[in-house]
């Protein structure tokens, strides 16, 4: 039992530039959308208006310091970008499947940026399986609660 406490701490605070990289944006983002309100050849929003550039620079920038502060500058680097393009192509899945900006897509939407982040931090580091299932088992939850917070908060217009 204690080891289980221990194996999700290390791995949550071993993950967290992902997550800061992705809670920041909530924050720090707003404005100009990173796909400059352009349509894909579908005719839909190539990503959407919940993406922006600000939340992308603010995205890899916070994640990116959460990872030099823990010494592991590259790795909370890879990590933080890949939760930003993780995210990135869940939106851009939801826009082709026609489900709107800020909509909801169960499990894609607590799984693409951690996905992401595992994918590209996976380049220079494989993290240890019981980290990756840990990460894999925590990360809904902690997310949805996250996001319940922020929305009563005032800071999400949406719980989700
Ligand atoms: N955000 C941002 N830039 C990003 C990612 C997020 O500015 N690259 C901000 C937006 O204000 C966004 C909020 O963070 O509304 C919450 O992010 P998310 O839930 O991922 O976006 P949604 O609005 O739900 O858009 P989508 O339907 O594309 O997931
Ligand atoms: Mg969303």
């Amino acid at each position: 039992m204690e080891n289980i406490a221990q194996l999700i701490l290390t791995s949550m605070i071993w993950v967290l530039p992902a997550y800061v990289a992705n809670a920041s944006p909530v924050i720090f983002g707003g404005g100009k959308p990173l796909d400059f309100g352009k349509k894909f050849i579908d005719g839909k929003r190539i990503l959407g208006n919940g993406k922006t550039i600000k939340g992308f620079i603010a995205g890899i920038f916070a994640g990116s310091f959460i990872g030099f502060v823990e010494g592991i500058l590259l790795i909370g680097f890879l990590l933080a970008l890949g939760a930003i393009l993780g995210d990135l192509a869940g939106s851009f899945i939801k826009r082709r499947v026609g489900i709107k900006r800020g909509q909801p897509f169960w499990v894609l939407d607590q799984f693409d940026f951690v996905i992401g982040a595992l994918l590209l931090v996976s380049l220079i580091e494989l993290p240890a399986l019981e980290v990756i299932i840990a990460v894999l088992l925590i990360t809904p939850a902690l997310h949805l609660l996250t996001n319940f917070i922020a929305y009563k908060l005032d800071m999400k217009k949406v719980p989700w």
